[in-house]
C-alpha cells in the first residue's frame, strides 16, 4: 500500500491542456512521460524516476509527470505513437525530448538539467536563451504512402503566431527558426481573428475553464498564420525560441479546415498538381454577339470559372492594361476595340490553366488560326465585324498573377444578413460565404434603429416599398458583415443572386435569396452595389475603419 501511494506521488498525472499548463509553472524540472491509453504510462523508467527523486529531489526542483497523448492538445503530434517519449520542461517550456525508454540517457540528462537549474536558483547564473522544442506530427511509413495518395493538402501544418508575439515583433524572429529548421512558409497572411472565428477553430478547446479569456486575447489584434509544409531537409522536431507565442495546428484531418478556413484561395491552388489560374478576357464584340456559346465552351473545356467581371475599360485603364504593346502597329486597333462596350474578364482555374488556355486560344492573328488551328477559340469564336482576336489569355503564371489582380483586386464589401434570415438561417449563410472564398473580416450582430435604415437605403426613398423596407430591416437584429476577397463585391451580388427570390430560383437556384429568402422585400441579404458604395455603406455602419489594414494579403512562396 505504502509502495503504491509512493508511486502516486512520484508522478503527477496530468488530464487536460489546462493541467498541463498548469505543470509547465511548477518550478524547477518536470520530466512528462507521454503515453497512449491502449499500453499505460511506461512501468521500465518508473525505478530509475525513483531513485534519481531520492537522489537528487531534496530541493524539490525535480518532478514526473505522466500524461495520455489524447488528452492534452500540446501532445496531439504524439498520438498513436508505440514508442514512449519522455518530455523535459523547465521555466514554462518543453526544452528536450528521449524518445524509448532509454535510462542512461534519460539519467544523464536529468542530472545536467537538474544541475544547471540549482545554479539558476542559487543566482550563480543568469537563465540561458533556451530554444522551446514544437513538435510535429512523425509519420508512420504506410501513413506517409497513404497521404501520398491522398493529396498534397494533407502535408501542411498550421502555425498561428498569437496577437502578443505580433505585438511584441516576434513575428520575423519565428520565420526565421521555422525556415532555419528546414520548413517552407508556403502561405502567410495577417489576420485580426474575430470571436467567431476563434470560436470555431479552438472549438476543441471550448470546454477549458479559461476559454472565454482566450477568446478575448485572440481578438485583442492581429495573429499571423502560416501554412508550413516540411521540406527535404526538415528535422523532425522544430525548435521555436517561444513558448506560449504561437500555436501549432497538424492534425492531419484538421488540415484541410484550417486551409479552407484561413486560406481559401491557397486550397484552391493546392487541390491538384500544378493547378494554377490565369486571366481571360472576352473582348466586346464577341461578348454582344455570343456571350452563352463562349462561357459554355470555356467550361466544357475543364476551365473553372472561379471570378467574373464585366467591364466597360475606359482609354486610361486600357493603355495601362496594354502598356506592353504601345509602340505596336495594332495597338489603335486594339485601343478601340477594347473601350468599345463591355468586356467580359474571367478568373480561369485549372491544373496547367495558363498553358492549356493558351494552347485552347490558338495563334493571335486570326487568319493564322483560322488556317492553321481551324478548332482553335480564337479562329471558331471569330468575329467577321472585328479586326482583332476576341479572346486574350494571360502568358506566363507571373503575368496571369498581375493581370488577375489588375481585374480582381482584393476589395471589400459590405454584407448583411437581414432579420428574417438571421435566426434560421444564420450558420447556412456564414458557411457559404466562408465556403466561396469570402474572409469575414468583421461581424456584428446590430439591431439596426429605423433612423439607420432611413438613411442606410436613402437611394430608395420614394419608392412604394421604402416605408416597408425601413420598417421591416429594423424590426429585429441583423448581422452586419465586411467580407473580403478579390473581387469581392461582384462575387457577393453573385453569390446573394438577383433582388427577387422568384427570379432567383429561375436564374441562380443555388444562391442565397433562391435558398433563403421569403419574397422580395424579406429577401435575406443585402449587399453593396459597387466598391464604392461598399466603401461609404461600411464606414456608415462600421464607423472610421481602416480597410487598409483589413486586407488580408496572401503570399505564395
Ligand atoms: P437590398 O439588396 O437590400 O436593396 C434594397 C432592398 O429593397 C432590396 O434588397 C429589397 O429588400 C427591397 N426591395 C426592392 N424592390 C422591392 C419591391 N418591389 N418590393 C418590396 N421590396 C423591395
Amino acid at each position: 500500500m505504502a509502495g503504491k501511494k509512493k508511486e502516486i506521488q512520484l508522478q503527477a498525472t496530468i488530464l487536460n491542456q489546462t493541467q498541463w499548463e498548469e505543470m509547465l509553472l511548477v518550478k524547477g524540472l518536470t520530466v512528462v512521460d507521454v503515453y497512449q491509453a491502449w499500453c499505460g504510462p511506461c512501468k521500465a523508467v518508473v525505478n530509475l524516476f525513483r531513485r534519481l527523486k531520492n537522489e537528487y529531489g531534496e530541493d524539490d526542483l525535480l518532478h514526473f509527470a505522466v500524461a495520455e497523448a489524447d488528452n492534452v492538445l500540446t501532445l496531439a503530434p504524439f498520438r498513436d505513437k508505440c514508442e514512449p517519449a519522455f518530455i523535459f520542461c523547465v521555466d514554462g517550456k518543453m526544452i528536450d525530448i528521449v524518445k524509448g525508454a532509454n535510462g542512461p540517457l534519460l539519467s544523464k540528462k536529468v542530472v545536467a538539467v537538474l544541475e544547471q537549474e540549482r545554479k539558476i536558483v542559487a543566482g550563480e547564473m543568469p537563465r540561458p536563451e533556451v530554444q522551446e522544442l514544437i513538435f510535429f506530427e512523425e509519420k508512420e511509413p504506410e501513413e506517409e504512402a497513404e497521404e501520398e495518395e491522398a493529396g498534397e493538402q494533407e502535408k501542411y501544418t498550421v502555425v498561428i503566431i498569437k496577437p502578443d508575439a505580433v505585438a511584441e515583433g516576434k513575428v520575423e524572429e519565428i520565420i526565421q527558426t521555422i525556415t532555419e529548421a528546414g520548413f517552407i512558409v508556403a502561405a502567410h497572411n495577417e489576420k485580426i481573428l474575430n470571436e467567431e472565428e476563434v470560436r470555431d477553430f479552438y472549438r476543441n478547446r471550448s470546454e477549458e475553464p479559461d476559454f472565454e479569456d482566450f477568446v478575448a486575447f485572440m481578438v485583442s489584434g492581429p495573429s499571423h498564420i502560416l501554412i508550413v509544409v516540411e521540406g527535404k531537409e526538415a528535422h523532425e522536431v522544430m525548435p521555436l525560441e517561444m513558448s506560449n507565442l504561437c500555436d501549432i495546428h497538424d492534425s492531419v484531418e484538421e488540415a484541410s479546415r484550417q486551409l479552407a478556413f484561413f486560406f481559401p484561395d491557397f486550397l484552391k491552388k493546392a487541390t491538384g498538381p500544378n493547378v494554377e489560374r490565369t486571366l481571360a478576357l472576352i473582348r466586346p464584340a464577341l461578348l454582344r454577339e455570343r456571350r452563352e456559346s463562349i462561357l459554355k465552351r470555356i467550361e466544357d473545356d475543364g476551365f473553372t470559372i472561379a471570378m467574373q467581371k464585366e467591364i466597360v475599360l475606359t482609354e486610361d485603364q486600357a493603355r495601362q492594361f496594354y502598356k506592353e504593346h504601345e509602340n505596336e502597329d495594332f495597338f489603335p486597333v486594339l485601343l478601340e476595340e477594347m473601350t468599345s462596350g463591355p468586356t467580359l474578364a474571367l478568373g480561369l482555374v485549372r491544373e496547367n490553366a495558363v498553358e492549356k488556355w493558351r494552347k485552347l486560344l490558338g495563334p493571335k492573328v486570326i487568319e493564322e488560326a483560322k488556317e492553321q488551328c481551324p478548332n482553335s477559340l480564337r479562329a471558331e469564336f471569330a468575329i467577321d465585324s472585328a479586326p482583332i482576336n476576341q479572346l486574350h489569355g494571360s502568358a506566363s503564371a507571373g503575368q496571369a498573377a498581375k493581370e488577375l489582380e489588375f481585374f480582381f483586386p482584393v476589395e471589400h464589401t459590405l454584407a448583411v444578413i437581414k432579420p428574417s434570415a438571421l435566426e434560421e438561417h444564420k450558420d447556412d449563410i456564414i458557411g457559404q460565404v466562408k465556403e466561396a472564398g469570402f474572409i469575414i473580416s468583421e461581424m456584428q450582430e446590430t439591431h439596426i434603429t429605423p433612423e439607420i435604415a432611413a438613411q442606410f437605403y436613402k437611394a430608395h426613398e420614394g419608392q412604394p416599398f421604402y416605408e416597408q423596407l425601413v420598417e421591416y430591416m429594423s424590426k429585429g437584429p441583423s448581422m452586419v458583415m465586411i467580407l473580403t476577397k478579390e473581387n469581392a463585391v461582384e462575387d457577393w451580388r453573385k453569390l446573394m443572386g438577383p433582388t427577387d427570390p422568384e427570379a432567383a430560383k429561375q436564374i441562380s437556384p443555388q444562391s442565397l435569396r433562391a435558398q433563403f429568402a421569403q419574397d422580395i422585400l424579406r429577401n435575406a441579404v443585402h449587399g453593396s452595389s459597387t466598391a464604392d458604395h461598399a466603401v461609404q455603406s461600411i464606414q456608415y455602419l462600421f464607423g472610421d475603419i481602416d480597410l487598409e489594414s483589413l486586407k488580408h494579403k496572401l503570399i505564395y512562396l
